[in-house]
């Protein structure tokens, strides 16, 4: 039988992600538009961004927080490229996005002494693998493949190395020990839902230390250069940016980190994730088709919750097959307004995504289970003929 009710809102995508619960354009009308991002008003805008950041997300007042260029992947990348080279550096990698960050360091900075410490779909490498005697990079929460790490206690706080972190999907949803991390970053459009183009960059006191001490024999474009002279630009992270933001973005940035205060900040932001996961747990334990794509309840994503086929049939079919049914049963929720891009990434396992980052409503997660059933069970008959 089809449900009789949708989520009120069916947007369980991995990114962009769905906007804070009552978002409406209205939401923008304060933004700064046609106006100089180095106006007065306008880096007043980004320094709210900024110290909100701050509040919110508990990061200490030493660390240093910029607004960066391109996204997530521009944050990464300027850290990367900025900051590796002196030590060797362990890569830990265990989907799609990490592995990407491989490619960067193996690849395109060709450094020399990389090990690169990895696992498949589902799993977490093992994490006392990592040296940190050398940097260490990692992703909190792999996107692609719904695992976590489960704490920071495997870094430890005297290390030498750096330990770079790409929290994109964890950022807002999932406790971050600051003291463990060196650098950290993420894009607007993840748990806050917020809008894609800019980057947030967390610097340590011992990573500005790096990148004043150390200058990588590489060319280095302007829109990733974080020093001048052999110190540390400190403009970037009051607001000064390297180039121009969209003030748009920039507004609608403000109000996710207002709304996170007025749900009660970081506590009820994971809270709210939390509970997405919980409700989809209870779900899978009495599922006879779907189960986890990560096997380790303490790895297991509370944003971007990934699914797989545990239905024989359907596990029987070729992996082809398996991918093709997949996608139908994306289509179809898609078709029925009952799920847009519940679909699992492009390179990971066939199966399904759900985002249960903080802007996504705990009913909205509970209306949407029945739909699965639906759909499978729709796209079963519809595969096997009957
Ligand atoms: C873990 C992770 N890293 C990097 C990215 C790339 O982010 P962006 O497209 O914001 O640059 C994503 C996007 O989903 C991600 O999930």
């Amino acid at each position: 039988m089809k449900p009789a009710r949708r989520p009120s809102n069916p947007l369980f995508s991995s990114g962009p992600c769905a906007k804070r619960p009552g978002w409406s354009l209205d939401a923008l009308d304060g933004a700064l538009l046609g106006r100089s991002h180095r106006s007065k008003p306008g880096k007043a805008k980004l320094k709210e961004v900024i110290d909100l950041t701050r509040a919110v997300l508990a990061i200490p007042g030493d660390y240093r927080i910029g607004i960066v260029p391109a996204s997530d992947t521009g944050a990464v990348e300027m850290a990367l490229w900025n900051l590796l080279g002196p030590r060797g550096v362990d890569m830990m990698a265990w989907e799609s996005f990490g592995k990407e960050w491989v490619t960067d360091v193996t690849k395109q900075l060709r450094l020399s002494d990389v090990r690169t410490i990895q696992a498949p779909y589902g799993e977490l490498p093992d994490l006392s693998q990592a040296d940190f005697r050398r940097d260490v990079v990692f992703t909190w929460n792999g996107t692609t493949s719904g695992v976590r790490v489960p704490d920071g206690d495997w870094i430890p706080a005297d290390r030498e190395g750096l330990s770079i972190c790409d929290a994109t999907s964890a950022a807002f949803a999932m406790d971050i020990p600051w003291s463990k991390i060196d650098v950290a970053t993420w894009s607007w459009q993840k748990v806050l839902g917020g809008e894609a183009a800019h980057g947030m960059l967390v610097l340590s006191p011992r990573a500005v230390a790096r990148l004043e001490g150390f200058q990588p024999d590489r060319p280095l474009p302007k829109i990733f250069r974080l020093t001048s002279g052999g110190k540390l630009i400190e403009g970037i992270f009051v607001g000064d940016t390297i180039n121009t933001p969209s003030m748009l973005c920039v507004e609608d940035a403000i109000d996710g980190l207002r709304w996170s205060l007025s749900v009660g900040g970081l506590t009820q932001l994971i809270r709210r994730s939390e509970q997405n996961l919980r409700i989809v747990s209870e779900w899978v334990a009495a599922s006879t088709w779907a189960g986890f794509l990560g096997d380790d309840p303490a790895t297991r994503s509370c944003t971007s919750i990934c699914l797989r086929f545990t239905d024989p049939e359907v596990t029987a079919l070729t992996p082809e097959a398996q991918a093709d049914f997949a996608k139908k049963l994306a289509a179809l929720l898609e078709k029925e307004e009952a799920a847009f891009d519940a679909g699992s990434y492009r390179d990971a396992p066939p199966g399904l995504r759900l985002w249960g980052g903080a802007t996504v409503e705990n009913e909205d997660m509970e209306a949407v289970l029945p739909w699965l059933d639906w759909a499978f069970a729709t796209v079963k008959a519809e595969t096997f003929g009957r």
